[in-house]
């Protein structure tokens, strides 16, 4: 026997196929039986008639249960009902495993129930098309790198020093050799990637022992930071602008089903694609002081700042020159104000906060290494970092994405906590 995917239907109109996968529903009123059948690749009505396919097999049918595995044979015709979508017409059912009351109800659950179910709250739709944008996310990101020149650096995870300041760094003792770090962004070993390959990125799990119980933070999360020799501030804004207009796109082009489950204004999305805007750090501190806002000059935004700046705004908007005090001590210098800093971060339209941290690097040996010693870092632990400035130092700038911030944003779903498959947070480890 040869099988298809739901997804394949509309190619096998009118002939005899097979599926496997698992009931998401099921529901019988006399001679007629209906399964709502899913296979990974879409969902699909299957319908039994009892003097059609027999006592015995309607008998076998009507076993089946939410969630049983089952394979199904039939014949698919366009659906009598919903114009552009088929049904299938049952001929044979052939269950795989019978699953007893699946815990995952049609009633509401509250989130920590669907939390701690994660394992079978995947299964449900929204979080199908959740985990499918996020794989066309992820993809999309790639596919601007390596067009662009950039060349995957893999970093690692564990590490003997802090990429982004010492206050949320997961600890762990390293056999003999003292204590090793959870890496919080790759950042650092990708400076020396561009050494050796001009531009690099990398993909993957990074850490932060944040003690925030906020809907935009998870203790794990996916970061891809991009890193690019001879690329200086205005550039990277634009590597960023380009990669995150290329990502609506598509997901757009590619995502229509997931994002009607979803329920995203596909419309707000298109707007989105269109020129970001920029604004300088103190002219973000005055615009939000304008609108009502308590915040003051030097300080970093809080959440209702990043909301209130965006409001209206249907572009992400580009904040730059930051105070050197409230950013990392690797950004470099604004050449027209000591004060400043090259960096920038990119905050996504309607609340959904910081999506990307970039920034122009400090390239000159003493410079770095004065802050670095302002900022009291064991300068012995990062003389391989240094290094970078002392053998073939070169302008360079990077950036990190947010995958699950920016999954969040591009779903417009609430919680961060749903764009991960196994969410980490202050308070939920388990499963
Ligand atoms: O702004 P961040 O801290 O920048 C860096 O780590 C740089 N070293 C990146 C680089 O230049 N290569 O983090 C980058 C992004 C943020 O803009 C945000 O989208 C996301 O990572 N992020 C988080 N996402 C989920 N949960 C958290 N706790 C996050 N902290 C940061
Ligand atoms: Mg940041």
């Amino acid at each position: 026997m040869t099988y298809i995917q739901v997804k394949d239907i509309p190619n096998h109109l009118d002939q005899t196929v097979s599926l496997r996968g698992w009931v998401r529903n099921i529901r019988h009123s006399g001679k007629l039986l209906f399964i709502i059948f899913r296979d990974g690749t879409a969902d699909l009505q299957c319908v039994a008639f009892r003097p059609e396919i027999g006592d015995e097999k309607f008998e076998l049918a009507r076993k089946l249960t939410i969630e049983s595995s089952v394979i199904i044979t039939g014949i698919p015709k366009p659906h009598q009902k919903l114009e552009g979508q088929y049904e299938l017409a049952i001929q044979d059912v052939q269950p795989v495993q019978i699953s007893p009351e699946y815990p995952i109800g049609k009633k509401e659950h509250g989130p920590d129930f669907l939390l701690s179910n994660r394992h079978l709250w995947l299964r449900a739709p929204k979080q199908w098309a959740l985990l499918r944008l996020r794989h066309t996310i992820y993809y999309a990101i790639c596919d601007y790198l390596n067009q662009n020149g950039f060349f995957r650096f893999d970093s690692p995870i564990l590490t003997p020093n802090a990429c982004e300041g010492t206050t949320t760094l997961f600890e762990l003792e390293y056999f003999d050799e003292g204590m090793a770090y959870l890496s919080q962004s790759g950042q650092l070993y990708l400076e020396t990637g561009i050494m050796s390959l001009g531009r690099v990125y990398d993909f993957g799990p990074v850490f932060r022992a944040e003690r925030s119980k906020t809907r935009k933070h998870l203790t794990e999360f996916w970061m891809m930071d991009a890193e690019a020799a001879w690329v200086e501030h205005e550039e990277n804004m634009q590597i960023q602008e380009g990669l995150i207009r290329y990502v609506i796109r598509t997901c757009l082009e590619r995502c229509d089903a997931e994002l009607t489950i979803l329920e995203r204004d596909k419309e707000v999305l298109k707007a989105a694609d269109a020129p970001f805007k920029r604004m300088t750090h103190y002219e973000a501190i005055e615009y939000l002081r304008s609108k009502g806002s308590q915040i003051t000059q030097g300080s970093d935004f809080g959440a209702a700042d990043e909301t209130l700046l965006t409001e209206g705004s249907p572009v992400p908007i580009f904040v730059e020159k930051w105070p050197k005090e409230i950013k990392s001590f690797y950004m470099k210098r604004d050449p027209e104000n000591p004060n400043l800093v090259l960096g920038d971060d990119l905050i996504a339209p309607e609340g959904f906060g910081e999506i990307i941290g970039g920034s122009q690097r400090e390239d000159d040996y003493d410079l770095l290494l004065k802050r670095m010693q302002d900022e009291k870092m064991p300068i012995e632990e990062y003389q391989w970092f240094l290094d970078m400035r002392k053998y073939g130092s070169v302008p360079h700038s990077g950036f990190g994405v947010g995958l699950e911030r920016l999954i969040t944003w591009i779903s417009g779903i609430h919680h961060i906590r749903e764009t991960i498959p196994f969410p980490r947070m202050l308070y939920r480890i388990y499963p």
